[in-house]
């Protein structure tokens, strides 16, 4: 059975993964808008990122005999300045849930809940990839600014994307 605390912190969690996989749909439909399909690929596969995030919370919960809770969220932004700013907002967004899971570490740890710390390890390794390739499409569109074509050439590639939902206890 799952302590109260750590069933109410897990549960913020799940809220703030559907929160980002919002942010990373409005991405997509910006992109869209501007027919830079690519990148709106990209955010697509993100968003899918995302909600397999949120179901991993959702079953841990049910798993451990809590309860998954649904709150309102706040509304993503609707507009970015550039394609390159909507990739730092990105990149800013994962670091702070990089920050939130390494504090759930710390709370599972401080309430000795084991299953808890061992189930967030996932996520601790799934935050260097989230970064990371965030970080990977800033260096890519910061090599092509100022040059059309090039970004021309990223939107296809971007475009390859696919979402494969990883195998279990694989972070990718
Ligand atoms: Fe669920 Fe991108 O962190």
């Amino acid at each position: 059975m799952i302590g109260k605390k750590i069933e109410d912190a897990l549960n913020d969690q799940m809220n703030f993964e559907m929160f980002s996989a919002n942010i990373y749909l409005a991405m997509a439909a910006q992109f869209d808008a501007m027919n830079l399909t690519g990148l709106a690929n990209w955010m697509k596969v993100q968003y899918q990122e995302e909600i397999f995030h949120m179901m991993k919370f959702y079953d841990f919960l049910n798993e451990r005999g809590g309860r998954a809770v649904f709150n309102a969220l706040d509304a993503p932004p609707t507009e970015w300045d550039s394609p390159l700013a909507a990739f730092e907002h990105a990149l800013k967004h994962e670091r702070i849930v990089t920050g939130r899971i390494n504090d759930l570490v710390t709370l599972a740890a401080d309430e000795k809940d084991h299953a808890t710390a061992n189930f967030l390890q996932w996520f601790v390794a799934e935050q260097v990839e989230e970064e990371s390739n965030v970080d990977a499409v800033i260096q890519q569109l910061k090599l092509s600014s100022g040059a059309p074509g090039a970004l021309f050439m990223l939107d296809r590639e971007l475009g390859q994307r696919v979402f494969t939902p990883p195998a279990q206890g694989d972070a990718q």
